[in-house]
């Protein structure tokens, strides 16, 4: 035997002992862990966890393992949360140990080492967070004033529309500029034209942030990767691309250092120099960690809500008969000669299903966010290790067969039960996360998204290009799912 061994080639002796090792760490999980697939040496399961067709795979897997499996990539051992009980006994019983983000190379990149609110964690991330929802409360979360600004945008955006005379024209990034205006107002104090093409710049490059991340994840898993030339894990790009994003930030924080007034504090970033002035400069008082913040805010408040108005177009030129019955319902409670308003809304239940139908087949962020494990966490008899990565499945509710029948279908209706009152399936449509993470953003997003739509359906009639061909359905998928390009006709009503 051993003189076989040493007869044999280094290179075979090592593939051997590496295979043996693998083969050891596939045998040797630790006791309780929640089961899954065998993987590949090396890529473990990255088959399983490819971005195109994951949603697919996981509802797979599920069917297998159950509502709480594992995967293992490279050097991570991931656990994928599925089902409206369990996610709920994941991250709202255990919330306090299964509410940290994972000690990812990302994370880290783009928020200079866990600052900010949607990288950070412990008491960092709740003081950001804490003190972040109180600024957008003061500078209009849930105020009047911020539906006056958010109606401005839209008569903006809706005479954007009435300009292509109803010829076939794609939407781009009229309504990303839109949306953009909203957050601008309230964090920085100021909009912009649609035709500014500085800030049309900034919003590219934070739209390539995702898409950028997207790519770069691949290092999360084998971070060696990262060492090879030619930036191979676009890693180099994603950090000059964020450099670029702070610098741009940092010229707002300084201008309005320079004109600071704390009698007459106007945005979100006089806010924080307020408290900065009263507190002294600490942690999560710095430059950086303001920086960092307004980079998520800008993100996650743009793309999601612009892409969010996309699907409901696309939607609405497959399903015209919702179209048609949207718009009764604001000529019945609205009219056509004012702007809807918040008012209206409880009046509007066939409009709130269509919502609550379009977070549910839009399924933008259909894995959430990432989480981590603070410590070693009991779910479903399984244990969940400090270190491991979670996915908290949002597509496994909301396209789950035994709460949606025909789940594909856009039906408003689901939502509606006998009396003509929402009949409580709603809760079930949790495309903002659940848990002490839920999106920071969702009572802005959902203002935005009933203004928008509503006045859209009341001035417009939404068609296909042409309607033996239309539009697929068939999402891009980055970090989130959008709306492939799609060209439509917007036929302003008399
Ligand atoms: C349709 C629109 C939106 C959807 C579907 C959405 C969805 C989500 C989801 C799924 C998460 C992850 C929750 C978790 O980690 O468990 C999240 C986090 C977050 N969202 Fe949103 N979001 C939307 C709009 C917005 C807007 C308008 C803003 C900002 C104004 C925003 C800011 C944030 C922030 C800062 C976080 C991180 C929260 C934390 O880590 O504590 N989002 N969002």
């Amino acid at each position: 035997m051993l003189d076989a061994l040493l007869t044999m080639d280094p290179l075979t002796i090592g593939l051997g002992v590496f295979g043996l090792l693998f083969l050891l760490k596939q045998i040797c999980t630790p006791r309780n862990s929640p089961p899954g697939p065998l993987g590949y040496p090396v890529v473990g399961n990255f088959g399983q966890f490819a971005i195109a067709n994951r949603t697919a795979t996981f509802r797979k897997l599920r069917r297998t393992y159950g509502d709480v499996f594992r995967l293992r990539i490279g050097s991570c051992n991931m656990v994928v949360i599925n089902g409206y009980d369990t996610l709920r006994e994941a991250f709202i019983k255990h919330g306090d140990t299964l509410s940290d983000r994972p000690n990812d190379i990302i994370f880290k990149l783009l928020s200079s080492n866990g600052k900010g609110i949607v990288a950070s964690t412990g008491e960092f991330w709740k003081s950001t967070r804490t003190f972040s929802l109180g600024a957008l409360r003061e500078f209009g979360f849930g105020k009047r004033s911020l539906e006056t600004k958010i109606q401005q945008e839209i008569a903006i955006f809706l005479n954007i529309l009435a300009d292509k005379n109803g010829e076939a024209f794609y939407l781009g990034a009229i309504a990303q500029i839109s949306v953009a205006n909203i957050i601008c107002s309230i964090v920085f104090g100021q909009r912009h034209d649609h035709d500014d093409e500085e800030f049309k710049r900034l919003l590219h490059m934070l739209e390539q942030e995702l898409v950028l991340s997207t790519k770069a994840s691949i290092a999360i898993f084998f971070p060696f990767l990262r060492y090879l030339p030619g930036d191979v894990t676009q890693l180099d790009a994603t950090v000059e691309n964020s450099g670029k994003i702070q610098s741009h930030l940092q010229d707002q924080i300084d201008q309005h250092r320079a004109t600071f007034d704390e009698e007459n504090t106007k945005d979100f970033i006089d806010a924080f120099l307020k408290e900065q002035i009263a507190q002294g400069e600490s942690d999560v008082l710095c430059d950086e960690n303001l920086r960092i913040t307004l980079t998520n805010l800008y993100v996650a408040g743009t793309e999601t809500t612009a892409t969010t108005i996309k699907w409901a177009i696309l939607f609405l030129i497959h399903y015209p008969h919702v179209q048609t019955k949207l718009r009764k319902e604001i000529g019945d409670v609205v009219g056509f000669g004012r702007f809807p308003s918040m008012n209206d809304k409880p009046e509007m239940v066939y409009t709130e299903a269509c919502i609550h139908e379009l977070l549910r087949m839009g399924n933008i962020a259909p894995f959430s966010l990432l989480h981590g494990v603070k410590e070693n966490t009991k779910l479903n008899g399984y244990t969940l290790r400090k270190g491991d990565t979670l996915i908290p499945n949002l597509d496994s509710v909301m396209f789950d067969e035994s709460l949606f029948e025909d789940p594909k279908t856009f039906n408003p209706e689901r939502f509606i039960g006998d009396d003509g009152k929402l009949n409580g399936k709603e809760r079930y449509v949790i495309a903002f996360g659940l848990g002490r993470r839920i999106c920071v953003g969702e009572s802005l997003s959902r203002m935005e998204i009933f203004l928008f739509l509503t006045s859209l359906v009341q001035r417009f009639k939404l068609l296909p290009e042409d309607e033996d061909n239309l539009p697929t359905l068939e999402p891009v998928v980055t970090l989130t799912n959008s709306p492939q390009e799609f060209k439509f006709k917007a036929i302003k009503l008399k």
